[in-house]
């Protein structure tokens, strides 16, 4: 067995003969001494051949990323690499064993690579050999290792939940399994152990948490997996201070152990409604300002026919300031701008500019002098600002000025780096609008708590009901998210009704789980943390697949096992499942 790392040598153990295991790196041949760099997952060893060795010549056949064992003595090094862990010493080779050759790679094993990201996911083995991969997935290892300290010293318990399970309603699509034995049955993967965990905490468990799996077949994004892990945590005879403090306290512990950062608790809060109001996101980043402003009361006599139709139609005219970028927003990237907020359903994007002290550009010319001093003043309005304006219902002139505010500061490099900006985004609404279905629909999931104030509302005021649910959000992401659950059948009889949902459909949907609550259910509440969102921050990369070990591309697929991928007609036969297009 490999004894230990090939990093631990170091200048005091010149004289030592040891035995080293791992790839090779890179050869040079520098007036006749064969150089190696030999590497193993703590790093990099230099080793040096002697042009009278004995293995001189085998050490010349190696080829890049063979797996050799190597036994030598540590010298002192002439020429040191202070870039290099063990760069003070180096190995003098006596004797090589060749474990394995390597045939030429598809891409070189190095930090920086101008490899596809294609190609990578393709060899994706080969990949985890860099250092950005590695170096990911070790933190992934102590961040994991941080949170079971954490809850375990709380007196948490690990419990593992149903992989086959019955649909579990987090609102994404589910992944389906075909039971063979049950024909025409299916299993759901689960998008989450949500019903799992409240039935633990019927079942007595307090406090349990889990790093679970969970399954969404949802459109990916650049944050987003089909299938992720969360820390999922429940717990009993809690209220929302509870789990946020834990929360907190568990991310402390996670900053502090992985990246030796002492974060600042307990974090700010903001109602669902002011961050979207303030900055257009339910998961605003907060490590730059230029937040939005309601300007629609400047505006209520306004003869500018756009903003005077938004408001007869009970919108919104939100405005946001950029400071001192009026000279470098070219009418190009105005056109970019406008297009980029059209996306997002906005209708369009309208601006002013401050020059020489005076607002024009834009719509400045159809803008009344008191209009445009109510501006300056409510919005503080310097030379060289530019105001852009959506004017929209609420929801698109959030959303759309609100992506904007992102792209303007990504563009701009506005960004503060090397930060941590955490909030708690609370008092989300009970329900939201589906377009789609064209009724209400579950903001969280069926089983949040409506705060007690609102509990009398849920059928009459759906639009003005919200939830005992928080999330918590770091720089921009949603990294975590949970609730205080409904322990009372009533209450939880009323939320079914609300959501349209019928009580035969409430019983052949979730019967077993409406059952439990009869048996003595305690008050309970909990969270779900996005493991991968969270290493993607403590490893600064905005691309989920760097943090998982084995990822899928967009289109849901492996390119290194080609999964998914069709299956033998015996398979189906057995699983009287039939294709429609058996082709
Ligand atoms: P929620 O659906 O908010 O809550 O999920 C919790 C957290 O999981 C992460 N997440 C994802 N990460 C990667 N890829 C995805 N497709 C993906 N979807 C979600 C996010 C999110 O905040 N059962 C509830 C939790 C609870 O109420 O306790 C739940 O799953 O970081």
């Amino acid at each position: 067995m490999k004894k230990s790392n090939n990093t631990q040598y170091n200048i005091k153990d010149v004289g030592k003969t040891v035995e080293l295991y791992g790839w090779i790196q890179k050869k040079r041949n520098l007036g006749g001494l064969i150089f190696i760099d030999l590497r193993d997952r703590s790093g990099i060893i230099q080793l040096v051949v002697r042009p009278e060795s004995s293995i001189y010549n085998q050490a010349t056949s190696l080829k890049n990323e063979a797996v050799i064992k190597a036994t030598g003595e540590i010298l002192e090094r002439e020429r040191k690499n202070d870039n290099l862990e063990t760069g003070e010493i180096e190995v003098l080779l006596k004797e090589i064993e060749i474990i394995n050759q390597s045939i030429d790679l598809p891409f070189e094993i190095s930090t920086e690579t101008t490899a596809l990201e294609e190609t990578r996911l393709k060899y994706r083995y080969l990949d985890i050999r860099r250092d950005p991969i590695k170096n990911r997935l070790i933190t992934r290892h102590k961040t994991i290792t941080a949170i079971r300290n954490y809850l375990n010293d709380l007196d948490f318990i690990e419990v593992e939940t149903p992989i086959l399970c019955k649909s579990t309603p987090e609102g994404a699509r589910d992944y389906l399994v075909p039971s063979r034995v049950n024909k025409n049955k299916f299993y759901a993967l689960p998008q989450s152990p949500q019903l799992f965990k409240q039935l633990l905490m019927i079942g007595g468990m307090e406090k349990y948490y889990q790093v679970a799996r969970c399954f969404r077949d949802e459109d990916l994004r650049a944050d987003r997996q089909p299938e992720f892990t969360q820390v999922d945590m429940e717990m009993s005879f809690v209220d929302e201070e509870d789990v946020m403090t834990i929360t907190e306290n568990l991310m402390k512990k996670v900053f502090k152990d992985v990246k030796n950062i002492d974060i600042k608790t307990p974090f700010i809060r903001m109602k669902y409604d002011d961050a979207m109001m303030k900055y257009g996101s339910d998961k605003p980043d907060m490590r730059f300002g230029m937040e939005l402003n309601n300007v629609s009361d400047i505006f209520t006599n306004t003869n500018f026919e756009v903003f005077k139709n938004t408001l007869n139609s009970n919108g919104l005219i939100l405005a946001m300031k950029t400071e001192e970028k009026a000279e470098k927003i070219s009418r190009k990237k105005m056109d970019e701008y406008t297009d980029f907020v059209k996306r997002y359903k906005a209708h369009g994007l309208a601006f002013i500019k401050m020059i020489d002290n005076e607002i024009t550009g834009g719509i400045s010319k159809l803008l009344t002098e008191k209009e445009k001093e109510s501006l300056i003043k409510e919005l503080n309005i310097s030379n060289n600002d530019i105001v852009f304006f959506v004017s929209d219902i609420k929801k698109v002139a959030q959303t759309s000025l609100g992506s904007l505010r992102l792209k303007v500061a990504q563009d701009f490099d506005l960004i503060e780096k090397d930060t941590y900006r955490f909030l708690w985004v609370t008092d989300f609404p009970v329900f939201e609008w589906s377009d789609e279905e064209e009724r209400y629909m579950a903001c969280h999931h069926p089983f949040t708590a409506p705060k007690d104030s609102d509990i009398d509302k849920l059928l009459t005021d759906k639009a003005n009901c919200y939830a005992k649910a928080y999330d918590v959000v770091l720089n921009g992401y949603e990294v975590g998210g949970g609730s205080i659950r409904i322990h009372q059948a009533d209450v939880q009889k009323k939320m079914f009704e609300s959501l349209g949902l019928k009580e035969e459909e409430a019983q052949e949907k979730f019967g077993f789980f409406i059952e439990a609550f009869k048996y003595g259910a305690p008050s309970h509440g909990g969270l779900a943390i996005g493991l991968e969102r969270l290493i993607m921050i403590l490893t600064d990369t905005t691309n989920i697949r760097d943090v998982i070990a084995f990822p899928k591309t967009a289109s849901a697929s492996c390119l290194m096992s080609d999964a998914p991928n069709y299956v033998d007609k015996k398979q189906l036969e057995e699983l009287n499942v039939m294709l429609k297009n058996d082709n």
